[in-house]
């Protein structure tokens, strides 16, 4: 990546730029003694989150539509590490100045990503759910990062070229445009950050896992989730800010973690029965 980049990059997680709220959640969450009082007393001192936070709790994924009214309920109900989550998904994300209706439509993309990744963990592997949920949330973040860093005569061709493009054929355009793509964008933002590697390295690999080094790396089921459901979400929705693009590699992963078409449909069911209601929630529909 190139240093005006990087420095672009450091500049936006730089502590004199970055969200008082986003710096006092990260302190919470690196704490291994931090209580549930003292993530609901950061959450509250920033209303905005707050109220996000219990709209959230409220889709249709948790389980509890319509029935959570409080900050409190909602970590009563869905548990700490689900509104760890929520939380540093949601400011991370509105950190962005980026228009509301391209914002939305990330937004649900990325929360699709994160339900079925959450889903397929809660079926294969779950004490990962709460982290394969996060990672979902965050795994496009590096496309927030380069709108934002992007000066206007870089945006505005790109805007356009980019629609439709999935994958391989994305990230070819965005090194040309930017000379950094939304993988290694999102990487060095969220190490910036001080992310955990359980969170960064599903980032880096969510467009592919035959890098030579994948074989050697930590955190493998959780990075194998969010691949294999980037790569779903193409097949099972159209909303036009998918990424991802089903083909061979993912088919070779499901065979070799022994994952069966009758474990695949029953995750998928779950899934699109709950996408219509998800997208009535973020007005998408
Ligand atoms: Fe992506
Ligand atoms: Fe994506």
């Amino acid at each position: 990546m190139e240093s005006d980049i990087k420095a672009k990059i450091s500049e936006l997680t730089s502590l004199s730029t970055l969200p008082i709220i986003i710096s006092r959640l990260l302190k919470v969450i690196s704490n291994e003694n931090a209580t549930l009082e003292e993530l609901i007393e950061v959450i509250r001192h920033d209303q905005s989150l707050a109220s996000r936070v219990v709209s959230i709790a409220n889709s249709p994924f948790f389980g509890y539509p319509g029935r959570i009214n409080s900050l409190e309920q909602a970590v009563l109900m869905l548990g700490f590490n689900i509104v760890k989550s929520i939380s540093l998904g949601i400011s991370i994300f509105t950190m962005f100045p980026i228009p509301y209706k391209k914002m939305k439509k990330m937004w649900a993309h990325a929360f699709n990503v994160a339900t079925l990744s959450a889903l397929f963990s809660h079926k294969f592997s779950p004490k990962n759910s709460s982290i394969c949920f996060l990672s979902g949330l965050l795994h496009d973040i590096g496309r927030a990062v380069l709108l934002t860093i992007a000066d206007s005569t870089q945006l505005s061709p790109f805007i356009q070229q980019q629609l439709h493009l999935k994958s391989a054929k994305l990230l070819e355009l965005e090194t040309k445009v930017f000379r950094c793509n939304h993988i290694e964008a999102g990487t060095w933002f969220l190490e910036r950050l001080f992310f955990p590697q359980e969170i960064i390295l599903p980032v880096y690999y969510h467009h592919h896992l035959d890098r030579p080094t994948y074989s050697k790396i930590s955190h493998r089921d959780i990075v194998s989730t969010i691949f294999l459901c980037e790569g779903l979400i193409d097949i099972l929705t159209n909303e036009s800010p998918n990424d991802g693009e089903w083909g061979e590699n993912h088919i070779l992963l499901m065979e070799s973690l022994g994952i069966y078409e009758k474990d695949l449909d029953e995750i998928k069911q779950k899934f699109l029965s709950m996408l219509e209601t998800t997208n009535v929630f973020f007005n998408l529909s």
